[in-house]
């Protein structure tokens, strides 16, 4: 495949300025590694002269990395310049990057310099390093907000001292794509050695326009992108890569270019870029969000489900991933519902389907996401229904500290309501003595237990018991988000049980009688 678009990943140097981000050498390495199994082009992977943790970081990628060009930050200082082409010169594929700012505001409130003497230190860096590396990028610092003759001047200047890549950074995030786009095309117009460099682009995301404004610089001739994994980086982050990566790939035809990306290490580098920074990807990120795949509304899972295209326009697979998910909750339909349980290899009659559906919509308005275990478990209620003799129709309970615990039951045979009142040692306790008065039977619990089935604040409990009576043991299962319900729910599966066999032991026996 030709590559088009070289991809420049500054997620260990510009990433790791992101606040709280910070990552030591090993960690570094880690992540460079993965970028190199990603297959970037350039690694930027560190400021050397910031700090000699950084210098070393720099010095093992540059040792350690095969395949990718390992490059180094450096301001337009002979010092900086001398120790980035240290740390990385071990390197086979080595760059040194030098940025100068050449906007009004920084030269004159940071710099303290003027228009001439940026120019000339921004080409005599560039010539010095280029005695040191063949492979020089100068950046224009805050070239979008700089002005447009000197910016020409600046980058024609560099390209003539040896600079083999010029970057234009939107430091500050504060261009918008037809302007970018137009900027780039002004220098390809304007600066008549222009072809002898690669141009590049850093866009920032302060108007979350980051990935649009470099999308816009490659649509004018701009062929390599600066972009971090999960759009890290200063402030609002950079362009991220995966965003313009998956761009160029999902809207070829449009775009005509290639990058030299597999794809399918996408997923996997984000985690851990994600994982070893601490910086969580939020849930809608574009490509790489938990939700970028998952479908909740009842009409696009249909849709899903019919045939993907329908509300995908890349698949899971090309970034790594297994398969979408067709998230259920209260917007999903009996289609997704009964494919779920096909997945975790359940199937219901048609009327248990409809029941347990409706009792799938009552739950998920109780709980934001429906998990496969409470799915499973909404089937298995309708397959144990058929022994349920009493039927639970409401619980009220009073408890509280100095309290009684008191619980009123109603429950529901032959279509005839039953209701008892009891206290008890706790709010449970209350409630099966409740149940034991209305059934007129006596149950020794012989055992008790709640746990979680799903996970969340909202999670699904589920209540198991055993109990003995008239020399039968028998258990019982419920589950509710409310552990009360769910003790009730499981004492009287397994009181059902118990009284069933009774009351079939009776009818054989008056049967006998008669006979
Ligand atoms: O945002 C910026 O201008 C930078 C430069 C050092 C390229 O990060
Ligand atoms: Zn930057």
């Amino acid at each position: 495949m030709k590559k088009n678009i070289i991809i420049f990943d500054t997620t260990l140097r510009d990433g790791e300025q992101s606040p709280g981000a910070s990552l030591n050498t090993k960690e570094k390495m880690e992540i460079a590694q993965q970028l190199s199994a990603l297959g970037v082009d350039v690694i930027e992977a560190g400021f050397p002269a910031s700090s000699p943790g950084d210098f070393e970081a720099v010095m093992s990628v540059a040792k350690g990395i095969k395949g990718p060009v390992v490059c180094g930050l450096a301001r337009a200082i002979k010092k900086d310049i001398d120790l980035c082409f240290d740390a990385v010169k071990t390197a086979k594929k080595r760059r040194i990057h030098i940025f100068l700012a050449t906007s009004p505001i920084h030269m004159k409130y940071k710099l303290k310099m003027t228009k001439e003497d940026v120019l000339q230190k921004a080409r005599e860096a560039v010539a010095y390093a280029r005695n040191l590396n063949d492979d020089v990028e100068f950046s224009p610092e805050d070239a979008a907000r700089s002005d447009r003759d000197f910016l020409c001047r600046v980058v024609e200047a560099v390209i003539k001292a040896g600079a083999s890549t010029v970057n234009i950074p939107d430091t500050v995030g504060y261009s918008v794509p037809d302007e970018f786009g137009g900027l780039i095309a002004e220098l390809f117009n304007r600066v008549p050695n222009i072809n002898k460099a690669t141009i590049s682009v850093h866009c920032h995301n302060d108007l979350g326009l980051a990935t649009a404004n470099s999308v816009s610089a490659i649509l004018n001739g701009a062929r390599q992108v600066e972009c971090t994994i999960n759009g890290l980086g200063e402030r609002a982050g950079n362009a991220s890569l995966e965003e313009i990566v998956m761009i160029l790939k999902t809207r070829k035809p449009f775009f005509r270019l290639d990058t030299g990306i597999r794809t399918i290490e996408i997923s996997k580098t984000s985690r851990l870029v994600s994982s070893l920074t601490g910086v969580p990807i939020q849930p809608n990120k574009a490509i790489v969000g938990k939700n970028a795949f998952a479908h909740e509304a009842g009409i696009h899972q249909h849709g899903m489900l019919a045939k993907s295209l329908t509300y995908e326009i890349m698949t899971p697979v090309s970034i790594g991933l297994k398969e979408s998910t067709l998230v259920l909750g209260k917007h999903s339909g009996r289609h997704a519902f009964e494919s779920r349980l096909a997945q975790i290899g359940m199937k219901l009659s048609k009327d248990d389907l409809e029941k347990a559906f409706a009792e799938f919509k009552v739950l998920a308005d109780k709980k934001k996401e429906i998990y496969d275990e409470d799915i499973a478990t909404l089937a298995e209620n309708q397959l144990s229904r058929e022994i349920q003799l009493y039927e639970l129709k409401e619980i009220k309970i009073s408890s509280g500290t100095g309290t009684v615990p008191r619980a009123s039951i109603k429950l529901v045979k032959d279509n005839k309501t039953f209701f008892a009142t009891a206290t008890g040692d706790g709010p449970v306790d209350a409630c099966y003595k409740a149940i034991e008065k209305i059934v007129s039977e006596k149950f020794k619990l012989l055992d008790y237990s709640v746990k979680s089935v799903s996970v969340g604040k909202d999670a699904v409990g589920e209540a198991s018991v055993q109990l003995s009576c008239c020399g039968m043991v028998y258990s019982g299962r419920g589950i509710s988000t409310d552990v009360i319900e769910a003790s009730v729910k499981a004492f009287l599966t397994a009181a059902n049980r118990i009284l069933n066999l009774k009351h079939s032991k009776q009818r054989v026996s008056v049967r006998k009688n008669a006979m």
